[in-house]
Formats: structure tokens, sequence, C-alpha cells
């Protein structure tokens, strides 16, 4: 690993090119190991499966968002400054405990439930198909040379796919998309432009307000206009805890889901066996999606949690007012629970990992984000043939320790012919 400092480890671009290596070597050091996170922050990394999955469940890791700014500002290496957030954005279920949380995420589940997500699978298709036929029109119209030059997956499906699906769950006009995209990058990568992650929060925030306010105003009978005037035993969300859903849903809702979905196709062009696999035998498609998640978790750690207290992780002990950053990718790829864990195998049970997170946190949009991809990628393989249209070395990681995902994915398309 490239940079240290005070003899830790810095997560920095070596890190986001190869989050892997630097497991394997943690989780046979030690149960936890300090790191510098990109912003200056000193954390624990978690990287084996059993003390992950313990950890996500165990409350004496706080998400509660009150007690971070001064436990991060205390483990800034050299006195740095800790960046911070706009707080308006930052009262939602994620970042609270139990009983907040049970209260918030409570108002969510039933939109979030497997029965309702499986309504909007015709929704889903459609759009999925509206994207396909875009890229077959551009693939019919550009001359060979520029079809082999290669079309952004990202560009063409993988963003436009989730954020469509959300902004329509929540009613949110899609105009601003481009512009939120752009914000929702700047505040999940973090990084150590305070000032930058400052502004795009404010900015987000503003957008969020307005938004509120216009369905306060004219309430539809979408999920977002019930959140704006519901109760829940008697109490009402406040207008900083509706923002900060609305941020949440936006975001969680399509910074994951994009790598689920690049990562997918990635993996399916480096093993062309697995991909004729998957051709021949569609059944196999849903547990496919199960080992891009292990394999290549989108989200690479979970979002930071405080310890309230000393706490041992295997022979670690962690103390308390510090931050511990559990790592889904470390786990994911842990021997001791997934034989032979760096292969790639559609066909192996890769049930049980911990892509979605565990515990009470344990993702809200899992079904939504399982279909996505299921029907991102079947309806892709029926559509095309594809190719990579770029030197396998050159493609980019996002920079950043939060996701895992690639900025871009040229491609080359063939329409398959009716079968
Ligand atoms: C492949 C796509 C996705 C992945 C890998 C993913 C992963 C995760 C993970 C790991 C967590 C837990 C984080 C932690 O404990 O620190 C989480 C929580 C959450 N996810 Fe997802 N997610 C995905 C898609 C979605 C979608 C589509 C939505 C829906 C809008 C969503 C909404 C949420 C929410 C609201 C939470 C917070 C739940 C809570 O605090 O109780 N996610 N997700």
């Amino acid at each position: 690993m490239g940079e240290k400092i005070a003899g830790l480890d810095v997560l920095g671009p070596e890190y986001f090119t190869d989050p892997h290596a630097y497991h394997t070597r943690m989780r046979a050091q030690a149960a936890a190991t300090e790191v510098v996170l990109p912003g200056g922050t000193k954390a624990w990394l978690v990287t084996r499966y059993e003390d992950a999955r313990q950890a996500l469940a165990d409350q004496r890791f706080s998400k509660d968002y009150r007690a971070f700014p001064g436990i991060m500002q205390r483990n800034q290496v050299d006195g740095e400054e800790a960046g911070e957030f706009d707080s308006s954005l930052m009262q939602h279920m994620l970042n609270m405990d139990p009983p907040d949380h049970t209260r918030l995420r409570k108002l969510v589940t039933k939109a979030f439930t497997a029965r309702r997500i499986e309504q909007l699978r015709s929704r889903v298709q459609e759009i999925t198909d509206g994207l396909l036929d875009e890229m077959a029109a551009k693939a019919a119209t550009t001359d060979s040379a520029t079809i082999n030059s290669g079309m952004d997956l990202v560009d063409a499906l993988s963003f436009p796919l989730p954020i469509t699906v959300i902004c329509e769950m929540l009613d949110v006009p899609l105009d601003a998309r481009d512009e939120f995209r752009v914000w929702s990058n700047t505040l999940v990568l973090g990084g150590p432009d305070a000032e930058a992650v400052q502004a795009a929060a404010g900015r987000m925030a503003d957008y969020l307000t307005r938004l509120v306010d216009h369905k306060r105003a004219n309430p539809g009978d979408d999920f977002f206009s019930e959140l704006v005037h519901a109760e829940e035993g008697g109490e009402r969300l406040d207008q900083l805890e509706l923002i900060s859903m609305a941020f949440l849903l936006l975001v969680a809702g399509h910074e994951t889901t994009v790598n689920l979905i690049t990562n997918g196709v990635h993996l399916l062009l480096r093993h062309p066996d697995q991909a004729d696999r998957l051709r021949a035998d569609r059944s196999l498609l849903p547990g496919a999606v199960e080992e891009f998640l292990r394999y290549e978790s989108p989200v690479n750690h979970a979002t930071i949690r405080v310890t309230v207290e000393d706490v041992e992780v295997g022979d670690v002990v962690i103390p308390k007012n510090s931050v511990v950053v559990v790592s889904l990718n470390g786990a994911n790829r842990d021997g001791d629970r997934f034989p032979d864990a760096d292969r790639f195998d559609i066909t192996r049970p890769a049930g049980g990992h911990l892509a979605f997170g565990h515990g009470v946190h344990y993702c809200l949009g899992a079904p939504l984000a399982r279909m996505e991809g299921e029907i991102a990628i079947g309806s892709l393989l029926d559509r095309f043939d594809f190719a990579l249209a770029a030197d396998p070395e050159s493609l980019r990681w996002r920079q950043g320790t939060l996701m895992r995902g690639l900025e871009s994915l040229p491609v080359s398309l063939t329409p398959r012919g009716p079968r």
C-alpha cells in the first residue's frame, strides 16, 4: 500500500483500483486494522466474514449521526479538520439507532416489500426495453468503427435505469437528474475536498427542500406525498427528516444499483465461459446476480459506525469513540465462508453474502435492486452480443472507499437476431 500517515495505511488510489488484494492481506493479519480514510479520518477496518456479520448487528457500533462530528474530529490525523456535512441531510434511518431508526424505517417498509416491488416488474422491464431500444438505434446508426470504439454502458443503461425507477416511485421530476448525479457522486465519494462536499450537500438540501414544499402544497397519490403527510404513532415526520429520507432513498436508490449492473456485465465480459452458461440456461440468472453481489460488492464498505464502549472484535479491542468501517467486499471474499472465494462462479451458492448489509440496517431496497439487476442484465443478454471495447487495463474504478464500481464501461454491441 502506498502512502502512510502515522504508520497507518492511507486508503488511496491503489486501494480503489484493487481493494480485494488489500482485504486479503488484512484478513490474514488481524481481526481489525487501523487505517486512514481518504478524508484523513482514522478508522478500524473489519474484513473477516464472521466479525463483519457480528459487527453489523451489534448496537455497540452506533450509527447515531449526532455523535459523528465530534468522534470524526478526534480521529483526524495530524490535526486536520474533519469535513462537515449539511446536517439537514443527515436525519435519516441509516444515521440512527433504535428506537428512532425503527420509527423512520416503519414508515417506508411497506413501499419496499417483495410483493410491492414485484408489482413494479413490468414498468422496470418497460424502462429497460426503452433504454435498450435507444442503444440498438445508436448501434445501428453509427458506423462500425464508432460502435467498436464503444458505447458507455454506465451512461446508456446502468445509471438511467435505477434513477428513473426511484424518481418514478417518489414522483420526482427527472429533469434534475444530471445535476443530482453530480451532487450525489460528490457526496458519496467524499474525499479530501471538503469544500466541494459541503457545496454539493448545500445544493442537494436546497433542491430537496423545494421538492418537499412542492409535495406539501400539491399532494399526489405517490409514495413521497404519502410520506409528507404520514403520521406514525401520532408523530409527523418533521421537515428535516423528510428531506433526509428523500436524500437517502434517492442516493441509495441509484448510487448502488448502477454498480451492480456495471460490475455484473464487466464480470461476464471477463468470464466468457460463464456468460455462455448464462445464455444457455437462463434459470441461472438469479444465482448469477447473487454472485455479482458477492464477488464485486457494489457497496465496498458499510457506512461508518462509532463505538459507544470498548468492543472486542476477535482478539482486537477497538476503543470507545473509534470510527469503524465494516468491509463488505472483505467479508464476501473470505475463504472461511466461501470456498475458493476469489473464483467467480455463477453456479456457486452465494447466499449469505453481506452485500446488502446485515441487522437492523439491512438494505431496504434489496428486492428492488435484485429485480433491476436481473431485468437489466437478462434483457441485455437477450438483445445483444457484447464485447469490451477498451483495453481492460484502462478501465477506471470509482475513486473512494464506499462504492465499488467502474466509472465507465465501453462496450460494443451486436444485436442478436430473433431466436
Ligand atoms: C445493488 C444495490 C444495492 C446495494 C448493494 C445496497 C446495499 C446496502 C447496504 C450495504 C446497506 C446497509 C449499510 C450499512 O449498514 O451501513 C443498505 C441500506 C439501505 N439501502 Fe441499499 N443497496 C442497494 C440498493 C438499494 C435501493 C435500490 C434502495 C431503495 C431505494 C436502497 C435503500 C436502502 C436504504 C433506505 C438503506 C438504509 C436502511 C436502514 O438504515 O434501515 N438500497 N443498502
